[in-house]
């Protein structure tokens, strides 16, 4: 395994002046969306949320303090109209049903926002983004398994969402693609860590609250360092992450 980790990869919460104001929630519905709409309306944004027409009931709690654009999500008007003014978009692909969902939002994405917006998206270690990977045997199971059980009824396309990928690494937009460890619910831990490849071992817990993975995207809009990166995450307090931090502090 390799250890090559910077200290760079622990970051702080703190707010950088390369924060945009306005930014658009793309499957904002969805339990990451809303944990991104909540830490973005807690940083002081401006927070516009996309979500199919049947999701925005799941948003009512926020009131008036979100604005919802309703429709799916891989509709190019819709997706025009929300980011509009935005300086941020971060984007849920979802792998779900057989219409090329998460490619189709990632298009639009890539096509509507600002040339100058922070885009950043979610996706699981799965995606590489130069084949340096190096996956467990388990997640290599269950990507076969699901892709194909997604595949026969069509319920779901990992397939796709590895397009989507393709598409976001080979554009000249300011993006960042954040890699997400198997999840669970809970209080915050604060932000991940974050590594370049799976198989690193600050990783191999392969765990991060879903909370945690939602502040972390966040956090990218401002981080600089990200732009043009495909981190890998997983929670700060996890074992590996937090043996890893030991080896830094007593470097
Ligand atoms: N689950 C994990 O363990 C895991 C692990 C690593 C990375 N990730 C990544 O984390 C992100 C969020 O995943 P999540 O599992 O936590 O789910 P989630 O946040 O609940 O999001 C699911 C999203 O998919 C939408 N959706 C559901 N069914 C759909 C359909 N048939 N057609 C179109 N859209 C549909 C939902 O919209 P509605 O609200 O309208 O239903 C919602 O926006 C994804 O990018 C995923 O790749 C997940």
């Amino acid at each position: 395994m390799n250890q090559t980790i910077p200290s760079s990869n622990i970051f702080s919460a703190e707010k950088s002046a390369a924060e945009p104001k306005r930014v658009c929630v793309v499957g904002a519905s969805g339990k990451l969306g809303q944990y991104m709409v909540q830490h973005a309306l807690d940083r002081g944004y401006e927070v516009v949320g996309v979500c199919r027409p049947q999701s925005v009931v799941k948003l009512a709690r926020f009131g008036d303090r979100l604005q919802i654009v309703p429709g799916s999500t891989n509709d190019p008007d819709v997706i025009q109209k929300a980011v509009t003014g935005c300086g941020g978009v971060l984007t849920v692909l979802a792998p779900w049903g057989a219409q090329q969902y998460s490619s189709g939002t990632a298009r639009a994405v890539l096509k509507y926002a600002r040339p100058d917006a922070r885009l950043v998206f979610s996706c699981g270690w799965h995606i590489t983004r130069d084949g340096q990977d190096v996956y467990p045997l388990g997640l290599r199971v269950f990507v076969k398994v699901f892709g194909w059980l997604g595949r026969l009824t069509r319920l779901a396309e990992l397939d796709d969402q590895v397009e989507a990928c393709r598409q976001i690494f080979a554009s000249r937009t300011r993006w960042t693609v954040v890699r997400g460890s198997d999840l669970e619910e809970g209080e915050s831990q604060g932000l991940p860590v974050w590594s370049q490849h799976v198989g690193d071992a600050m990783l191999v817990s392969n765990r991060t609250r879903r909370t945690d993975f939602a502040l972390f995207m966040v956090q990218a809009l401002g981080d600089e360092v990200l732009i043009h990166q495909a981190p890998a995450i997983v929670g700060r307090l996890s074992p590996s992450a937090l043996s890893y931090v030991g080896a830094v502090a007593n470097a």
